[in-house]
């Protein structure tokens, strides 16, 4: 599977796309918000303050998240340059994604996302960069400030070394790290992260100017140990469950391992202290429920709809393309009907809060 090829949010803007139903990153964005604005408020102070800041959103995908992130740069700089009587920096803004992205989404709210502004006209410009951000995107010495929210757990391609020699699954009925997946499958998962997490790092330190900010929030693990759920972990129980049915072939669920890793904060500290070229400035870890996704759709609390059914939207949002190309088109809505289901008895014994870090760094 060719990662950057099936991995993309569902498009448009209808009841099952990211647009209307990314209100779980949303909540990680604003959890994160205060740190954000402390990180950009000391950029600002720092010294040199550049007549254009040059910025990109990493994984920025469509939807109200991603000029909701610009706009919230763009105001703390502006009061910030009010309070010291300061002329306000032209932005030029980058919007990165892989390029199965729905860009044109983006395009096309453009023109009244800048009348929102309170900036004057020729003072925001925005771009889109895609590629991958497991790479080089920029010239060197260019950007001052980096962001992404909720991308750094997918990985650039599926683990290596989750097959034995003789080319059977480590991890046969699951598709991603479970309570029943031997300690190596995780060890594999681990040795991904570290080795795109090093790219990513080694890339943006090119193309960053030094004192230049480096921000991310990312879906994390519990430094805690123990064995926690994931959401992915209960789609992977219910596809099996799909193949105990005889919907899915059993080959199909032993070929799929899920591009995506969830780090521990010290396994990313770890990485970031190896790779050497970031001063770690602040880190914070917080909860994130995972249900709070459905609302813009009409669907959430009030209409009916279940905190499983719930859960289910947010990650079909997520998840669909990918598992569509593996699985097909056709088990989609019999999938998240049965995850949904699935997860409403999770519930009612779980907490439903999943783990989500927000890390600010400088470009040494
Ligand atoms: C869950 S969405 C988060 C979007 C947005 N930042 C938000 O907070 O709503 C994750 C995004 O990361 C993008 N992504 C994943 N891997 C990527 C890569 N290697 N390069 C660029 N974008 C990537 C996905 O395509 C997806 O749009």
């Amino acid at each position: 599977m060719e990662v950057v090829q099936v991995l993309h949010m569902n498009e448009g803007d209808g009841k099952t796309s990211y647009t209307t139903n990314s209100s779980v990153q949303k909540q990680a964005m604003l959890k994160a918000k205060h740190m954000l604005e402390e990180s950009i408020t000391e950029l600002c102070n720092s010294g040199s303050f550049p007549e254009c800041i040059r910025m990109v959103d990493l994984g920025c995908s469509s939807g109200p998240n991603t000029l909701q992130l610009v706009k919230q740069t763009i105001e703390t700089v502006n009061s910030i340059c009010k309070r010291l009587n300061r002329e306000i920096p032209t932005f030029q803004v980058f919007l990165n994604d892989l390029p199965g992205n729905d860009f044109n989404v983006i395009f096309r709210s453009l023109p009244s996302f800048y009348e929102q502004l309170d900036l004057c006209k020729d003072k925001c410009f925005i771009a889109a960069m895609p590629g991958s951000f497991y790479g080089r995107l920029f010239p060197d010495n260019f950007l001052h400030f980096v962001h992404s929210s909720y991308s750094l757990h997918w990985r650039s391609h599926v683990p290596e070394g989750l097959r034995t020699q003789s080319g059977s699954p480590l991890n046969k009925e699951n598709i991603y790290i479970s309570k029943t997946s031997p300690p190596s499958v995780r060890e594999k998962y681990l040795d991904a992260f570290r080795k795109d997490f090093r790219l990513f790092l080694s890339s943006r330190s090119a193309e960053m100017v030094a004192g230049g900010l480096l921000f991310f929030t990312m879906v994390a693990t519990d430094d805690s140990g123990g064995h926690r759920s994931t959401v992915w972990e209960l789609i992977g129980i219910t596809i099996h469950d799909m193949v105990l049915e005889g919907l899915i072939e059993e080959s199909k669920l032993a070929s799929f391992d899920l591009p995506y890793y969830a780090p521990t904060m010290e396994e990313v500290r770890q990485v970031a202290g190896e790779e050497g070229s970031f001063e770690l400035q602040s880190h914070e870890a917080f909860r994130v429920a995972w249900d709070s996704s459905g609302y813009a759709a009409g669907i959430g609390n009030g209409h009916g709809c279940t905190r499983g059914k719930r859960v289910a939207m947010n990650i079909r949002a997520v998840g669909e393309p990918m598992l569509a190309s593996h699985f097909g088109v056709e088990m989609m809505d019999g999938l998240f009907e049965r995850f949904a289901a699935k997860m409403d008895e999770h519930l009612k014994l779980n907490d439903g809060l999943g783990v989500a870090i927000a890390i600010s760094m400088t470009k040494k």
